[in-house]
């Protein structure tokens, strides 16, 4: 007996074939949408307005264990949390043959850093400043989750943040809007394919999260409240969002925060005039976990019925684990508080992007048991994983070259993370798993012997246990030299996970102080998801590598940026301050009108406890050889509206040993009918240099990169004078002069 759905689905191929004679010879995705609407009923649609998890992976507060039952009544047509060919075949051909019009579901799930194959967390990746490297890690990610049944991704993460006290800094790109939008675009390329080809079966749909402004939560704690002038919010925060959605990224997720007074999951003014209007985002709107019917904790809506409507008319299309659409849009509809425009709007840009990812064609094309074997974990995907971590590496000190570590000194290794393989994969393991992997120690042994290797524990990761010191202190006395890996546990930074210190926790430091007695050169190496205060450590240390969660092949990274293999080229994407007390901190800050350079001894903006300056700012990263930098040349000093300007270095690598450079370029607007920041990053190279080797760099200079929001808000530039800086980092760079005309 053929099945009503695929009877259905049949006669709605029949009913296009026979339009299709009168229609244009391509039926266009939008016909094909629409004859599939008009099929439906209205609790069909709004089902397809709802997305579950299921009870694969828990990501949130609450869980409805009735999916299965919601797909086949056609009450949920998308799940999440949910993968493996086998089980989202499973759940597919529950939708597919047992729901009445069969329409497939999309599964997502949070592919942020890799699927199986995990690479450096984000903020991490953002360290290698390689658009190319960061490129391939959300392909090989999407080539996984795809292999394994999923073909939604909620990933990129776009929140700009200057906040280390947020622990989602770990997710995002840093506090740079330039930085962040090249790497959004990147990443968004990798998912969807170089030309968003989604009907490709190893390419998955992006979703730009978390709209919008959820980086800037007030006291850095997570949900909390954002607020922000308008001018901000376009001047930095909104572009990253912007240029995942120019690269053609087909969903966007609504945040959790308010902004300005106005949660983001029921902001017309986000969703609609910015979001669909002034960036002109064609695909679907999906709510993060529950944060509809969070909306009566916000305070604007006095029960989920009312919250759900508030998110419909805000043009929400897709609620993820609310159920306030499934429970009450009805009934709005039916009662005239809602339109049934509002809900046929939702489902054409939902049912779009089924189209668009070939599941009408094929609901199975993500469940292939030969290719799931054949791609998880591939070599050259483990080898990706490798690459991508050693470039993520930033080298913050290295006193009387202490590293690179010799092949046969005998290194005393210290710490917990230093066994750890969970840690390594950072907070958004996905489905990453540890068992099989090798810890830093493991590979240390590997590379220099066991012979040479001596382990301590030392102490926890954690809490106040001093007992192991002695032993550490013992150990550390037969060696060459310590390497103590020191940080914090993964799941300290992340969703949830703000804190008030941004100090390495527990007694870690105290054993550093400690070995320090020993006189012998000391490596600390951190794992951790935000800019930490290393005030004392960065003087009780001679070399400090900061590796963040490297992912499955973090251990060799590690171990071969120790030893030399591979020459660290990372630079920081976030400031990382003296402490938390200069929160926020950040390159792109204003002059104010009382510049710590003033004469005076008193009356400027300055601590009295603690300098101005960061710890390590914003772009920086040293190398195990050294690079000068000419000074720049331009190839007019002034700018036409209609022109370009070249500035052109020459970089040499001045040491012993070749290396990578990241270039960058920073301007500065010097009189603007608004405060303008003393550096804004404009754009970047990074280069590889033998030793002895020296390269011309240039940069093109042209008028749309000075734009801003003026003191009208109006977008734009300003004709006069502007500062231009070219070095490795934010702080140490040459600069000149030039003009940009009326
Ligand atoms: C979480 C996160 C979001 C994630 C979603 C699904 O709460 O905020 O980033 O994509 O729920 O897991």
């Amino acid at each position: 007996m053929i099945r009503l759905s695929v009877f259905i689905l049949f006669a709605c191929y029949i009913v296009m074939a026979i339009e299709a004679k009168s229609l244009p010879k391509t039926n266009t995705l939008d016909q094909r949408v629409d004859s599939v609407l008009k099929l439906m009923t209205l609790d069909e649609k709004i089902g397809q307005m709802n997305l579950l998890t299921s009870d694969w992976d828990v990501t949130g507060p609450s869980i409805n264990k009735g999916y299965l039952a919601d797909i086949k009544s056609g009450r949920c047509g998308n799940i999440f949390n949910a993968h493996t060919v086998a089980y989202t075949r499973k759940l597919q051909e529950v939708a597919v043959k047992e729901s009445r019009l069969g329409i497939p579901l999309l599964f997502g799930y949070d592919v942020i850093h890799g699927h199986k194959t995990i690479f450096p967390i984000s903020l991490g990746e953002a360290a290698s400043w390689d658009l190319e490297k960061i490129e391939r890690s959300a392909r090989v990610s999407a080539i996984e989750a795809a292999a394994s049944g999923i073909n939604w991704t909620f990933a990129p993460m776009c929140d700009i943040s200057v906040e280390p006290r947020w622990g989602r800094v770990s997710e995002g790109a840093g506090e740079d809007p330039y930085l962040g939008s090249r790497i959004a675009e990147a990443r968004v390329r990798g998912f969807q394919g170089k030309n968003n080809n989604l009907a490709d079966p190893l390419t998955i749909a992006a979703c730009v999260k978390h709209f919008a402004a959820y980086g800037a939560p007030q006291a850095g704690r997570d949900y909390n409240t954002v607020d922000m002038s308008e001018r901000t919010f376009r001047d930095v925060y909104l572009l990253p969002y912007k240029a995942a959605v120019k690269a053609g990224a087909v969903t966007v997720m609504s945040s959790f925060n308010e902004l300005n007074g106005v949660p983001a999951t029921a902001n017309k003014w986000l969703m609609k005039d910015i979001l669909r209007k002034e960036l002109g985002f064609k695909g679907f709107i999906v709510t993060d976990y529950t944060s509809v019917t969070e909306l009566v904790n916000h305070g604007v809506a006095k029960d989920d019925a009312a919250a759900g409507l508030l998110s419909v008319k805000a043009s929400i299309d897709m609620d993820m684990q609310g159920e306030a659409f499934a429970k009450y849009l009805k009934n709005q509809v039916e009662t005239g508080q809602a339109t049934i425009k509002m809900v046929n709007d939702a489902v054409r840009r939902i049912l779009r992007v089924k189209f668009q990812l070939g599941l009408f064609d094929d609901p199975y094309k993500y469940c292939n048991t030969e290719r799931e074997k054949k791609l998880i974990y591939a070599p050259e995907h483990l080898e990706a994983a490798y690459k991508v971590a050693r470039s993520s590496m930033v080298l913050l000190k290295n006193a009387n070259n202490t590293l690179p570590l010799h092949k046969g000194e005998k290194i005393a290794v210290i710490g917990e993370l230093a066994t750890s393989t969970r840690d390594l994969l950072g907070s958004w393991k996905a489905a990453g798993n540890w068992d099989f992997m090798k810890s830093i120690l493991d590979e240390i042994k590997a590379y220099n012997g066991a012979e040479n290797t001596l382990y301590s524990l030392g102490c926890k990761k954690m809490g106040n246990d001093r007992s192991e010191f002695e032993a550490a202190i013992e150990i550390a006395k037969g060696a060459d030299k310590i390497v103590m890996v020191v940080g914090e546990d993964c799941d300290w930074s992340g969703e949830a996970s703000s804190r008030t210190s941004i100090k390495i926790p527990g007694v870690q430091s105290e054993l550093i102080e400690r070995l320090t007695a020993l006189n012998k050169p000391i490596v600390v190496v951190l794992m951790n998801g935000r800019p930490l205060d290393l005030s004392k450590e960065s003087k009780l240390a001679d070399a400090i590598l900061e590796t963040w969660y490297s992912g499955t092949k973090g251990g060799k990274a590690i171990t071969d940026v120790l030893f030399g293999e591979y020459n660290p080229s990372g630079k920081l994407p976030m400031t990382f301050p003296q402490n938390v007390g200069q929160v926020p901190l950040y390159y792109y800050a204003k002059n104010t009108g009382r510049p710590i350079y003033l004469p005076n001894d008193k009356y400027k903006s300055k601590y009295i406890d603690c300098t101005n300056d960061p710890l390590y700012p914003f772009g920086f990263g040293l190398s195990y050889t050294t690079f000068s930098y000419s000074d720049i040349t331009l190839s007019n000093n002034n700018l036409t509206n209609d022109g370009a300007i070249e500035a052109t270095i020459t970089v040499s690598n001045t040491g012993k040993v070749e290396g990578e450079e990241v270039v960058q370029l920073y301007i500065r607007d010097l009189i603007g009918s608004v405060t303008r920041p003393v550096k804004e990053l404009k754009g970047f190279q990074k280069i590889a240099l033998k030793a002895g080797e020296s390269k011309k760099i240039s940069f093109k200079i042209t008028p749309d990169m000075l734009a801003f929001y003026r003191l009208d808000m109006t977008y734009g530039t300003e004709s006069g004078d502007f500062k231009l800086f070219i070095g490795g980092n934010s702080r140490d760079v040459k600069e000149t002069n030039f003009t940009l005309a009326k």
